[in-house]
């Protein structure tokens, strides 16, 4: 499987191909950046350690070279400020990822390509590329609250000196300010959160505040997320390229599960080879 990752001179767009050359499942990855030179240099970087990972073509190539693509990664746009929301960026991102859709569409791309958005605002420039890549709804995906769900996830557990891979706490809705946290199938090892001795009511605030803020945290320190960003793209990537059918908190088009019926937000989704293959409604 080919992925191509549009904005791959970028962090996101690296630490993302750095994320599926260590998970050595699809077998070909294509940078693509408005800054050619970065793109080629983070090709390079990756390709000198091709002998310790896996067996992949990585290369920067140009979007005529992107047409046999099976997954268009689009991580380009302009990064937030702390002080910002995600949905401040539409202005700027917009036309970036406008422009991004007419190369894509002009190099053309197989009947079976996904377009899969994880550039600000997630949800509104997935519902773009719903709307204009004459892709069917199931082929354009956005990371959604893969992210956060890992974030909420991770932070539980590191409170709770707990195992991170055993605690499952779930986002849903927007990649944004109104993120909601489904706090009846927050559990450890299947095992209900609120049933540990330590669970209590101001933990459960604590945690779900910090990780709605997550993304200006970071961005407050280092400029940017990276590497949890990455992980989230890798696992949505594999259950595409694996065809898993995994139930995975991503953005598309809602077709009417629970009473919301297009606008791009995520519900629980069962991810496979055709892309947010299922809405379930629990
Ligand atoms: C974040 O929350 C990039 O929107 C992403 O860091």
């Amino acid at each position: 499987m080919k992925v191509t990752v549009i904005g791959g001179g970028g962090r996101v767009g690296a630490c993302a191909a750095f994320a599926l050359q260590c998970g050595g499942v699809v077998s070909e990855i294509q940078l693509i950046d408005a800054n050619a030179a970065m793109a080629e240099g983070e090709a390079l970087d990756l390709l000198h350690g091709a002998a310790l990972t896996s067996d992949q073509k990585i290369y920067a190539g140009d979007y005529a070279q992107a047409a046999d693509s099976d997954i268009f990664l689009i991580t380009a746009g302009s990064r937030r400020k702390p002080d910002e929301s995600r949905l401040d960026l539409v202005n700027r991102n917009v036309s970036i990822f406008m422009q991004i859709l007419a190369d894509i569409k002009a190099a053309g791309m197989k009947q079976s390509a996904i377009i899969f958005v994880v550039s600000n605002p997630v949800d509104i420039l997935t519902h773009l590329a719903a709307r204009d890549s004459g892709l069917p709804w199931r082929q354009v995906m956005g990371l959604g609250t893969m992210l956060d769900t890992s974030r909420f996830s991770s932070l539980i557990a590191d409170e709770l000196n707990q195992a991170p891979t055993q605690v499952k706490a779930l986002l849903l809705g927007e990649h944004g300010d109104s993120m909601v946290p489904i706090w009846s199938s927050a559990s450890i090892n299947g095992l209900p959160l609120a049933g540990l001795p330590q669970w209590n009511q101001g933990l459960q605030n604590r945690r779900f505040d910090r990780t709605k803020g997550s993304g200006a945290e970071v961005i407050s320190r280092k400029g940017g997320a990276g590497w949890a960003v990455a992980i989230a793209i890798r696992e949505v990537i594999h259950a595409i390229a694996l065809d898993q059918k995994r139930l995975l908190p991503v953005s598309s088009l809602q077709q009417g599960a629970y009473g919301v019926r297009d606008i791009c937000l995520s519900v629980p989704t069962v991810v496979g080879r055709g892309g947010a293959e299922e809405h379930v409604e629990i």
